[in-house]
């Protein structure tokens, strides 16, 4: 589908479903040789990485473990300052390589947080491998290890990402029509 509606807003796509196979295959393969022997922790930042993290997941072939952090920072279109922590990590995370899987880097606000959160468990070695990287959403000098597409400063729904609430479920990345 080359357009979308969620709710009252037209999507057109940005990120086609191949595209987004091929990209999945480049971003595994650099955890494959990063993390070969290390064993180590994904940390899954839920709700919208939960599709990226499944991909991502099935191409994996080196020993690793998965986990969920559960957050809320968007209302609607605009990003939100305050980012809500909903489940917190319950695994040990001490002395481990931690890997935070994100869906989107907006202002950076959010990744901040999560960052200085589970550097407060001691992780031996914390990076951070986003879908999405919005570069000149950019609010402060943040810079995510791994990205899988960088976007222009529009919005997107699709692969995991909602407009509130909605529009997860498409295999692709749409952005808002003007
Ligand atoms: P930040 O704190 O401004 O970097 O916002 C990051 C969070 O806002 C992401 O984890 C998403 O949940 C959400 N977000 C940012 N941009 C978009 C977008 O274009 N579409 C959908 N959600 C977005
Ligand atoms: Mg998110």
């Amino acid at each position: 589908m080359k357009i979308i509606k969620v709710h009252n807003k037209q999507f057109q796509v940005h990120i086609t479903k191949e595209q987004v196979d091929n990209r999945i295959i480049e971003l595994a393969e650099i955890i494959n040789k990063t993390y070969s022997g290390k064993n180590p922790l994904l940390l899954s930042i839920l709700s919208g990485s939960f599709m990226f993290t499944s991909d991502l997941m099935k191409k994996i072939t080196i020993d690793c473990e998965l986990t969920f952090m559960r957050i809320k920072s968007y209302a609607g279109l605009k990003s939100g300052g305050d980012v809500k922590i909903l489940m917190g990590v319950s695994e040990e995370i001490n002395d481990r390589h931690v890997l935070v899987i994100e869906d989107i880097i907006d202002t950076g606000n959010t990744i901040q947080q999560i960052f200085h959160q589970v550097k407060k468990y001691n992780p031996k070695d914390l990076k951070v491998m986003s879908f999405l990287f919005k570069p000149e959403a950019m609010k402060t000098d943040y810079k995510p290890d791994y990205v899988g597409f960088e976007v222009e400063n529009k919005f997107f729904v699709g692969y995991g990402l909602d407009y509130d609430g909605h529009g997860r479920n498409h295999p692709g990345v749409y952005i808002l029509s003007e």
